[in-house]
């Protein structure tokens, strides 16, 4: 239901509260290839971590300030996107993504960011979108840059992952590159 294709076996939909067993399972799968980049892995392990955590994104979304959407490959959870901030009155949105490792390669997470895009500043009237990541995280970065975003930035000491401090590197695209071409 309410599915956008993002490849012949590949889909994207919303991910809610009531897939945490599926989500809970997917986390622990691909856990050892998500846990030095994301800060959730660190607290979903579990059902009820993994519907906390679904809960706090259906929250956000029902107050307009943030969505949350899984990628299905073959009817299995591998992946999603989210809006970790949705600000409406700045106009400026932060776009997250990952996928489990047998689903990378195949450009499903820079489709599925153009489509959020597409309907953040399209529909929503964002005029700013911002990715942010540590530096090491190369593979994040290729998909700012294929998106079109432009490296603004480090944010020195301010990525808490796996109990240290990291920089974070902040990368963004403005409505109107978006609307020249992306
Ligand atoms: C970041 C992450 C989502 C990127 O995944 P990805 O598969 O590299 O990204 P895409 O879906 O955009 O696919 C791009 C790859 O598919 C290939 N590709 C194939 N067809 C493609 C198409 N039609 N369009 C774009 N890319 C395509 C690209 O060449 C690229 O492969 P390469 O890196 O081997 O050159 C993934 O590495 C990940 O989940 N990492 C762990 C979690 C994480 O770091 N999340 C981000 C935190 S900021």
């Amino acid at each position: 239901m309410f599915a956008h294709p993002l490849a012949e076996d590949a889909e994207l939909r919303p991910l809610e509260p009531w897939h945490a067993d599926e989500f809970a399972a997917h986390a622990d799968r691909s856990r050892a290839h998500l846990a030095p980049w994301l800060p959730w892995v660190e607290i979903v392990d579990d059902v009820d971590s993994a519907r906390r955590w679904l809960q706090t994104y259906a929250d956000r979304q029902a107050r307009d300030e943030g969505r949350l959407y899984g990628i299905w490959v073959g009817g299995v959870l591998s992946g999603g996107t989210l809006f970790r901030v949705f600000d409406t009155r700045a106009g400026m949105c932060e776009l997250g993504v990952w996928l489990a490792p047998e689903a990378e390669g195949r450009g499903l997470v820079t489709r599925a960011a153009r489509h959020m895009i597409d309907w953040a500043v399209g529909e929503r009237g964002m005029t700013r979108v911002e990715w942010r990541t540590i530096p090491a995280n190369e593979r994040s970065m290729a998909v700012a840059r294929r998106l079109g975003m432009t490296r603004e930035g480090v944010l020195r000491a301010s990525f808490p992952l796996g109990g240290t401090l990291h920089d974070t590197v902040v990368w963004a695209l403005l409505a109107d590159e978006w609307n020249k071409g992306g």
